[in-house]
Formats: C-alpha cells, sequence, structure tokens
C-alpha cells in the first residue's frame, strides 16, 4: 500500500498552507461587511479608523480599488468584491482596512461606521416560493421536462394509472463547505508581476480569474496553491481575499495577508442553498415505476449565479414509464449559492430515496428489491448506455456486509434503544476534464510528474505519483510530484470528480511520449545504442543484451532531463456512453425510545467507481463523503434570520459531527475498470460518498421509530 505522499508533512505541522508564506514588509487586511440584507450604502465614514494605531489605508465603494467584474464568469459568477454600491446580502464584502496587524486592522474595522438606504429584504424560501423563476437550462436539458410513454397524455393521467402513488414534500437546509482551512491569501507585487499563495481548487484557473479582475496579462500572474485544507466547491472561485489582498497590495506596493474569520468564511464565500423537492412515485403491485415526478424549488442569491439543481439527476436513477421533471429557483437576499461536494445530487438524492423508500412501504417490498427492479441502463431518454453499472453488485455486496437480511419491518428494540435500518442509491456524473502534465526524467534516475491542479485533500498528489510510476515502469520513490502552481501546465480542476480520470490520462500519454523520445535518444547518431532496435522498461533502455537506466543514457548523451507534455480532453466517449459513478449506501440508526437520542452505529458504502488507484486515498474520500451525509442528515443547517443574517454562522451554531458521532464506518469497492471513460479506467470518487446517505440515515430513522422525517437536518423535536 501506498501512503499519502504529503501526510508526513500535514502530520507534523510542516505543510504550509497559503496563509502561512509570510513576506519581509506584510500588511494584514480585515475584511468589513454589510449588516443589511438589501438596500444601498449611502456612505462610509472611515475618519475614525485611518487614526487608528498601525492603520495604512481603508478601502470601500467609496475610495474603490481597482477591480473588474470577470470578463468569463468563473463558476457562473464575475462579481468582485467593492465595485458597486448595492447591497444583496448580509456579510457581505463592502470594505478592507489594511494595517501593520491582523490585530489593528480588525480594531480599526470597528470603528467604522455604515450608512444604509435599507431595503425590504426576502430571506425565506419558504416566503419566497410564490416569486419562483423557472431556472436556466442546466446539464440535464430544460427546467421544464416531461417524457411521457406513447398514447399517454399527461403525466397526472400516468399517475392515475398507477396502482399504488407516493407524494411528499421534502425539504433540506442552507449549508456551508466550512472547510478547516479558512479562506486566505498573501499577494506580493513584484513590479508587474503578482504572486499570490492561496488554497483554491486550481492554481491555473485562480490566476486566470486574477488577471482578468486586475486587468493584467494572465502570465504576469503567478498563483501558488500549495497545501489546501478543504474545498469542496466552495475554493472553486478565487475568494474575496485574495481579489482583495491582491488589489491592495498593488496600491500600497507591499505584500499584503487577507485572512477571512471563521465567522466570515459564512457569508463572504457562498453556501449551498436550501431546497424544497415535491416527488411522486406511480407503480404497478410489484414495483414497476409508471411514473415519476420530482418539482424542485432552491433559493438562489439575487445575481441567480447558481442553481442547485435537485430534480434532473432523478432522470438517471430508475427507469420509468413516465417522467416529469421541474427546476425552480427562487432569489433572495442570502450569501452566494455555489458547488458544494455533490451540488444537486446530495440533496436531490435526499428527496429521491427517502420517496422510494416510502413506496417501498407502501408496496411491502424490500427497498432493494425495488431499487433493482426500476435500475436504469441509461439516462431516462438517452440512448447511451451506462459505460459499466454494477449496482446490483454494490447491494448484493453490501446486504451481505450489512446483515440486511437480519433487518425487520418494524425495526428491532436493544433495551432503550430503537435500532433500524436504512438503505439508499448513490450516483455522480463521471467526467473528465482538460489536462495537460508535464514528465521530466533526469540523469540522477529520479522523474517528475508535474501539473499546475490542486490536492484540496484529495489524494491527487498521491495519485500524480503513482500513476506517474506505473506509467513510467519507475518506483514509486523515483517520481516526485507536484502541483498546485500556475507556472506548471494546467492541470484542471480539483472538483466535479474528476481530477483523477483528467489528469491521469495526461500522465499516461507524456509517460508514452518520453518513452518513445528516450529509445530515439539511446538510438540516435553518437549514442551508446546508436543504430540498434532500442525498447524500454523498468527505468532502463535496452538493446539486445546490454541495457543502462535512462538516467545513465542521458548523462550519457550529455543531458540533464528530458522533459515530456501529455494533453487530454474529454472526446468522442461521450457521443457512445453515459457515465457515472455508482454505490449503495447502508445505515443503522439507534434512537433512544425516551429521550429521541439519535445514533448512527453503523454505516456502509459499496462504491462502483471504475478502477480505485489508492485503496487507502479512495476510502479517506468515500469515508468523508458518508461522515458529510450524516452530517447533512442529522446536524448541518444555517439559520437565516428575517434580517438575513446567519444566526450560527460559527462552529458552535453550525453543527459538525465530531469523532463521538461517527462509529462504525465500512467502504468497499467493486472495482470494474472503466477504460471507456479514460485510459486510466477510474472515475470520480470525491463526491458520491455524500449521496444518499442522508436518505439512507432517514430511512433508517423510519425502520427505526416509524416516524418519516421529511426534512434535514433531523433532529431530536422531529421524533418526539
Ligand atoms: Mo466540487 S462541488 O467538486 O468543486
Amino acid at each position: 500500500m501506498t501512503g499519502r505522499v504529503e501526510g508526513p508533512l500535514k502530520v507534523t505541522g510542516a505543510a504550509r498552507y497559503g496563509a502561512d508564506y509570510n513576506q519581509p514588509g506584510m500588511v494584514y487586511g480585515y475584511v468589513l461587511l454589510s449588516t443589511v440584507a438589501n438596500g444601498e450604502l449611502l456612505s462610509i465614514d472611515t475618519a475614525a479608523a485611518k487614526g487608528e494605531p498601525g492603520v495604512l489605508g481603508v478601502y470601500s465603494p467609496f475610495d474603490p480599488l481597482e477591480l473588474r467584474p470577470s470578463k468569463n464568469p468563473m463558476f457562473g459568477e464575475t462579481w468582485v468584491p467593492l465595485q458597486d454600491k448595492e447591497v444583496h446580502y448580509y456579510g457581505q464584502p463592502i470594505g478592507v482596512v489594511v494595517a501593520d496587524t491582523f490585530e489593528h486592522a480588525r480594531d480599526a474595522a470597528l470603528t467604522v461606521t455604515v450608512a444604509y438606504d435599507e431595503k425590504p429584504a426576502l430571506t425565506s424560501l419558504e416566503e419566497g416560493l410564490a416569486t419562483a423563476e423557472e431556472a436556466p437550462p442546466g446539464r440535464g436539458g430544460p427546467a421544464i421536462q416531461t417524457i411521457l410513454a406513447t398514447g399517454v397524455e399527461s403525466i397526472e393521467d400516468a399517475f392515475a394509472a398507477s396502482p399504488v402513488v407516493v407524494e411528499a414534500t421534502y425539504t433540506t437546509a442552507t449549508q456551508n463547505h466550512a472547510a478547516m482551512e479558512p479562506h486566505s491569501a498573501v499577494a506580493v507585487w513584484d513590479g508587474d508581476e503578482l504572486t499570490v499563495y492561496s488554497g483554491n481548487q486550481a492554481a491555473n484557473l485562480q490566476a486566470m480569474e486574477l488577471a482578468s479582475a486586475l486587468d493584467v496579462k494572465e502570465s504576469s500572474v503567478h498563483a501558488i496553491n500549495p497545501f489546501v485544507g478543504g474545498a469542496f466547491g466552495g475554493k472553486a472561485r478565487a475568494s474575496a481575499a485574495a481579489f482583495l489582498a491582491a488589489s491592495v497590495a498593488r496600491v500600497l506596493d507591499r505584500p499584503v495577508k487577507i485572512t477571512l474569520t471563521r465567522e466570515q468564511v459564512f457569508t463572504a464565500t457562498a453556501t449551498r442553498a436550501a431546497t424544497v423537492q415535491k416527488i411522486g412515485l406511480g407503480a404497478e403491485a410489484d414495483g414497476t415505476l409508471v411514473a415519476v415526478r420530482h418539482e424542485s424549488w432552491c433559493a438562489t442569491d439575487t445575481r441567480r449565479s447558481f442553481i442547485e439543481q435537485t430534480s434532473h439527476n432523478t432522470k438517471e436513477y430508475y427507469t420509468t414509464r413516465n417522467l416529469a421533471l421541474a427546476q425552480r429557483i427562487v432569489p433572495l437576499n442570502i450569501p452566494p449559492t455555489t458547488f458544494m461536494r455533490a451540488p444537486g445530487e446530495a440533496p436531490g438524492s435526499f428527496a429521491l430515496e427517502s420517496a422510494i423508500d416510502e413506496l417501498a412501504v407502501a408496496l411491502d417490498m424490500d427497498p432493494i428489491d425495488l431499487r433493482l427492479r426500476n435500475d436504469s441502463t441509461a439516462p431516462h431518454g438517452s440512448d447511451l448506455l451506462w459505460s459499466s453499472k454494477h449496482l446490483d453488485e454494490c447491494y448484493r455486496i453490501g446486504a451481505a456486509r450489512f446483515g440486511w437480511a437480519k433487518r425487520a419491518r418494524h425495526g428491532r428494540e436493544d433495551g432503550d434503544w430503537l435500532v433500524g435500518m436504512g438503505t439508499a442509491s448513490a450516483m455522480f456524473p463521471a467526467f473528465r476534464f482538460p489536462a495537460t502534465v508535464r514528465v521530466t526524467l533526469r540523469a540522477d534516475d529520479t522523474a517528475e510528474v508535474a501539473t499546475a491542479g490542486a490536492d484540496p485533500g484529495t489524494g491527487l498528489l498521491t495519485v500524480l505519483a503513482q500513476v506517474g510510476a506505473e506509467s513510467l515502469d519507475l518506483r514509486r520513490a523515483q517520481v516526485t510530484p507536484r502541483l498546485g502552481d500556475s507556472a506548471l501546465p494546467p492541470g484542471g480542476l480539483s472538483g466535479g470528480s474528476t481530477a483523477t480520470a483528467s489528469v491521469g490520462a495526461a500522465i499516461m500519454i507524456a509517460a508514452a511520449t518520453i518513452t518513445d523520445q528516450l529509445v530515439d535518444l539511446a538510438s540516435g547518431p553518437g549514442a551508446p545504442f546508436e543504430g540498434l532496435e532500442v525498447t524500454y522498461a523498468g527505468g532502463r533502455v535496452l538493446a539486445g543484451d546490454r541495457s543502462m537506466s535512462f538516467g545513465e543514457l542521458l548523462a550519457a548523451v550529455g543531458r540533464t532531463e528530458l522533459t515530456a507534455e501529455g494533453s487530454s480532453a474529454p472526446g468522442e466517449e461521450r457521443t457512445k456512453h453515459s457515465f457515472s459513478s455508482f454505490g449503495a449506501q447502508f445505515a443503522e440508526v439507534r434512537v433512544h425510545r425516551w429521550t429521541r437520542e439519535i445514533r448512527v452505529s453503523r454505516m456502509l458504502g459499496v462504491f462502483d467507481a471504475g478502477r480505485i488507484i489508492n485503496a487507502a486515498a479512495a476510502r479517506n474520500q468515500i469515508s468523508g463523503g458518508m461522515i458529510w451525509g450524516v452530517s447533512a442528515a442529522l446536524h448541518e443547517g444555517l439559520d437565516i434570520e428575517e434580517n438575513g443574517r446567519l444566526a450560527n454562522a460559527d462552529l458552535a451554531g453550525y453543527l459538525l459531527p465530531v469523532n463521538a458521532d461517527i462509529q462504525e464506518v465500512d467502504v468497499h469497492f467493486v472495482e470494474h475498470p472503466d477504460t471507456l471513460l479514460g485510459a486510466v479506467g477510474a472515475r470520480g470518487i470525491g463526491e458520491i460518498g455524500t449521496v444518499g446517505m442522508a436518505a439512507a440515515v432517514a430511512n433508517a430513522v423510519h425502520n427505526a421509530t416509524g416516524i418519516r422525517v421529511r426534512h434535514i437536518p433531523i433532529t431530536v423535536e422531529d421524533l418526539l
């Protein structure tokens, strides 16, 4: 087993994150946030702040910094801080105080007074439902879709013809990524050249975005994206900290560090939107689905920059004769909404997979049998079959491993505890993005595998080393992986569960190219094996019974190193198949008979995600995802007050599971390499771990108590 390349650095505290890159002469910015949810800034009085100890400057829309809205909306968002006087949510960045220390900047910020022309704000999804709009088309097609069997006039008719029907409305809470590392940036200008140290999901994209905002050449921005303390979609865009640090550093001509406080992260970055989802399922008595309807309403910010698409994944789970989907959005005065681990899929699967469980109860059928009876072979309405799908195997193995056969229809009792089991399916689409990787072979018999990208804790650095060693036929110890520097070839985004498949394919191409070059070099004029038939294996060039290591060859021809790049992008495969990872989630919960305390005592996830490159890193990703699912089910939820203030924007009030909340977590993979997606055979595992788990927990709660809770988080009060 190969351990994490960066593991020792992280556990010894030697790993340096963005804010650790202190610079000589560095000064500190403290971000000011709005305290109304809607309105216009009338004035910002900074006179007192400017006289506070150590203060070097106060910037606001009245005293602006030069930043331009992004030309090409990165991840759907173009907004940059401090350019407009409009306030759209409570906690919007409206200023930055700069001083010689963080404490001076923070203390001075307390003296700034802001006058607003405050307007009524709409902050509640429930109250906003009446003003819902049809969502723009998304990945799953137009917002409103109805696909009916021949001869069926309407979805209502399809339900009327269904012997068994369940209908219910589910809701999910506003969430925040709550990554351990708050968003931060250190920015340093050297003439026209900017270096920014800031944790992000793709060094090259961050450089591109900052260059656009600062109106400088992309090649002038050097983004160093060192270690990243969690991202989950919340560090896909450059952060307010990065935009502000870079522009303040330009004005002051000094290195600037800006770190958001934990509380600020909750509003000054972005959130996962709350949703309301109405599901209808119509079935024959044997469980065959006749009609499926999934209508969703998600909150979004006033700029409508992100849609939490919960309806459209439903067409990928099951075969049904009739299907109706609708996705609507409700613009609110809330912090920006954005991608958050399994965007759409995680809350969508809570609703769908709870409803499937309700249908199983109505049919008096085992929920696994019901799911497999309607197992999809392709997304509904598509001719492109799944490239590889082994969900039935996941359920077979999962049921045996979890002891599903012991599940009783109404749970069981263990002393004062009511014990129940629940299950749910998980899916997450498999994509690849374009990626370029550079491979270098050196005369000292070592190799480097490098790409811009990022490893936000996912294990990509280790994947780079492992796939690099494998593709170059070297020992793992010979290969140094490099990531997180925009000067390296563009490696794509650590997002969308794509990085391994994207980067892996590019490594294989780069490795094939460089070994061809080695062979040519060995047999070329004046080379050790001139004119001979040369092959490459195990880090050596071979000709007849002679061989030498690549390092020896490079030395012999007077080279210190040899480099090659490999690029890969999604292509033809997308016209031939549909691609997704699949999984079967299991949860056992114990609800205390008297206190109604809910404990998840065991969980198991069995996943079909193609080839697994590193078993430990993959298990780590998936178990983390499953814990997110428990967290969504029982803990997480931002409370938005009527005035738009987040009532629990800190880690005391925004509950996350701790070790004591999580007991047994079992992860298993059925490994069927998916070479139709890409040569490396891996599909994504970054997000699917969280999909379905909240439903599995809610279904287990129902099994234990007979109480069906249709919202998350589920609390003690729901079970009284
Ligand atoms: Mo993500 S939500 O894969 O950036």
